[in-house]
């Protein structure tokens, strides 16, 4: 089942990812572990960025973005559960992939209240290219936030969606998926990405 938010719909028919790329910033660059502003002008600039946000994720690709993630410390993150890759022939032998059935979702100063339940699911994030582990989180939570126009809005989230919103909402308090491991596991994987950036690869 998609999630919609009734604001974005109209902003969003028809939408397919258009913007600039922006640098993704990985593990251990300093503004991934800042606690980050809150968003207080709601203007053009902010939708540009919202828009370069998700073209940026939708390259990647990932399901979702948080700004610290492109250097910028500010309570905003992108996500996409939805949208499907599909690998498409041409005439010629050769062949591309194509991604379409967008949902974009764009959480703009997010607070996540009411917790329920618990759930195991394998995590990567693209801050931490080539590290996918188990992280346990809230199976179901609430969570109100703006949208780029600074209208409120409540979502209930269950499964996927709950723990995507939980590890992006991560990012804006500084917070990496690895860090809700054990000490142990974590710094297994710390020192695993830390080489495997360091032999560039
Ligand atoms: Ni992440």
């Amino acid at each position: 089942m998609k999630t919609t938010v009734a604001a974005y719909n109209e902003a969003f028919t028809n939408y397919s990812p258009e913007g600039e790329k922006l640098k993704i910033y990985t593990y251990p660059a300093p503004v991934l572990k800042k606690v980050a502003e809150p968003v207080e002008l709601f203007d053009d600039e902010l939708k540009t960025l919202c828009r370069n946000m998700l073209f940026t994720m939708y390259q990647a690709p990932g399901i979702g973005l948080a700004a610290p993630q492109v250097g910028l410390s500010k309570r905003i993150f992108v996500m996409d559960i939805d949208y499907n890759r599909e690998q498409v022939t041409r005439a010629d032998g050769t062949s591309d992939t194509v991604l379409k059935d967008f949902n974009p979702l764009i959480f703009i100063n997010p607070k996540i209240k009411n917790k329920v339940g618990e759930i195991l699911y394998q995590e990567g994030c693209l801050s931490f290219p080539g590290i996918f582990e188990d992280v346990k989180r809230a199976e179901a939570i609430t969570v109100e936030f703006q949208d780029w126009e600074g209208n409120p809005h409540t979502l209930e989230a269950s499964d996927l969606l709950s723990v995507c919103i939980q590890h992006e909402n991560d990012h804006l308090d500084g917070v990496v998926f690895l860090e809700r491991l054990s000490l142990l596991k974590k710094n297994l994987l710390m020192k695993k990405f830390l080489k495997k950036k360091k032999k560039g690869n």
